[in-house]
């Protein structure tokens, strides 16, 4: 048997493509390497996001080159640094063998057996997206209690800072009928919560089994009837489109989490018009308040970028201003890196590296504040947890709240794979500590 290491950068699409990946080359006869050092073939599974998420990359094929240099290893780039540079990387990195991109990994055994055959290298950065969820092998790796579902791909947004359209190209959605069998697969192994992701996945428009377009509140009222299946999530969202269907969901589908990441970017309307965002702050916050009218302890969550090209002092103040109005949960901030061939990169007016140092430093202050406060609010309350694994401690299981917290319960390891009631006791900084408020599990 040979061995297959795959190390995943970005994004989740990218975990599950990665998980997708190692299935494909599973009948092929590629088993799991525990590390590089272990396999016969590595595939980087990489993101473009930011220049520093494209420069790991490089070198990681360094690292890999060494191994290389000593005995046989085939190298594959996929992902998003693939689809972005191409036949570059080879250029820059020769001991890559594959190239592939994130609409055409199927191929990947065809790929492998023809470098075999021919030697030399294969490249695929075509974007024929239907083609490849039809690819995709049914059966499925083991899956834990919780797992992702790509339902939508791409982005037709184009915020002027960002490579995601150019690497994932053009939005998609998969058939509703589609993704309620994989669904039901994945619960059929155990799974009782499920992510559904995509790129804008509000924006998700599939065909439903009476041919019309589904929305992902439709989608998501399906899938919560699959008996077994408890919690729906679902990322990442845009503001743009938040349907009215998919706000009210959250008050009436029970198994959608109260948990919600809506990136806003930046709190000053001149910079959202700049990032292309179509909203103004108002729109946000107005929007915001309609969620919460619709389920009043959803935990909101967002990313941040800071000094975009033009962002001046009062546009950041806007941003922190946003903030406060909103009162987040947690949130990722970001510097804003220049990406090639995106419009913001053309612009001549960049803020300096230490303006952008210090502005992320206050945002994170800030943000961090927030966080703590939500954490504290959390203790004495009972929540809901689903329990995914044993803990440290005999008897201890470790689980999931609502709002994506791990939770540390003892005397509960008889319960993995279900979710019970939990009153939280402490909060320390990574987690919660509660403990079971009735014997009787929730869920079978
Ligand atoms: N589809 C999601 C974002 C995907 S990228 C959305 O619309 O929000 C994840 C995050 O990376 C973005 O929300 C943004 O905050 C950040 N990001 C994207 N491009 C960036 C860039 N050029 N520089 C810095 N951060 C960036
Ligand atoms: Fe990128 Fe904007 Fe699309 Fe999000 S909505 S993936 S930030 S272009
Ligand atoms: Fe990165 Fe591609 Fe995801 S650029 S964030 S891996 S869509």
């Amino acid at each position: 048997m040979r061995k297959l290491y795959v190390k995943t950068y970005g994004c989740q699409m990218n975990v599950y493509d990665s998980a997708r990946m190692a299935e494909l080359l599973a009948p092929i006869g590629y088993g799991p390497a525990e590390q590089p050092e272990d396999a016969d073939m590595v595939i980087l599974n990489t993101c473009h996001i930011r220049e520093k998420a494209a420069e790991k990359v490089y070198s990681e094929l360094g690292r890999l080159k060494k191994i290389k240099d000593e005995r046989p290893l085939t190298i594959a780039v996929a992902g998003c640094v693939a689809q972005a540079e191409g036949a570059e990387i080879v250029a820059r990195a020769p001991q890559v063998d594959i190239v592939v991109g994130p609409q055409s990994y199927h191929r990947l055994p065809e790929m492998i057996a023809k470098i075999a055959r021919e030697g030399g290298h294969a490249l695929e950065t075509d974007f024929p997206a239907l083609e490849k969820f039809d690819a995709l092998p049914k059966d499925m790796s083991p899956a834990g209690v919780t797992a992702f579902l790509t339902v939508q791909e791409g982005c037709d947004k184009f915020c002027t800072f960002c490579v995601v359209p150019y690497t994932r190209g053009a939005e998609y959605s998969r058939p509703v009928l589609q993704i309620e069998d994989e669904a039901r697969r994945l619960v059929a192994r155990g799974v009782r919560e499920l992510t559904l992701l995509g790129q804008n996945v509000n924006a998700y428009r599939g065909e439903g089994p009476d041919g019309e377009a589904w929305s992902l509140a439709r989608l998501s009222d399906r899938l919560a009837r699959i008996d077994g299946l408890v919690r729906l999530r679902y990322t990442t969202s845009h503001p743009r489109d938040m349907g009215d269907d998919l706000i009210a969901a959250h008050g009436d589908n029970v198994a959608l989490m109260p948990y919600l990441h809506l990136p806003v970017q930046s709190g000053s309307d001149a910079i959202l018009q700049a990032m292309n965002r179509q909203h103004r702050a108002e729109d946000y916050l107005r929007l915001v308040e309609r969620i919460r009218a619709a389920r009043p302890d959803i935990a909101l969550t967002s990313d941040f970028i800071v000094g975009f090209p033009g962002e001046s002092d009062k546009d950041f103040e806007a941003t922190l201003d946003l903030v406060r109005a909103v009162r987040y949960a947690g949130a990722f901030s970001f510097k804003y890196s220049a990406r090639p061939g995106t419009p913001a990169a053309a612009v001549r007016k960049h803020v300096p590296e230490d303006v952008k140092d210090a502005r992320l430093q206050a945002l994170n202050a800030l943000l961090l504040e927030q966080q703590d406060a939500f954490k504290q609010a959390c203790a004495g309350l009972t929540m809901d947890v689903l329990f995914e694994k044993p803990g440290r401690r005999a008897g201890q299981a470790v689980g999931r709240s609502p709002y994506l917290q791990s939770v540390h319960v003892d005397d509960a390891a008889h319960l993995i794979g279900q979710m019970a009631r939990v009153k939280i006791e402490s909060v320390y900084p990574n987690s919660l500590k509660g403990s079971l408020l009735r014997e009787r599990a929730l869920t079978h």
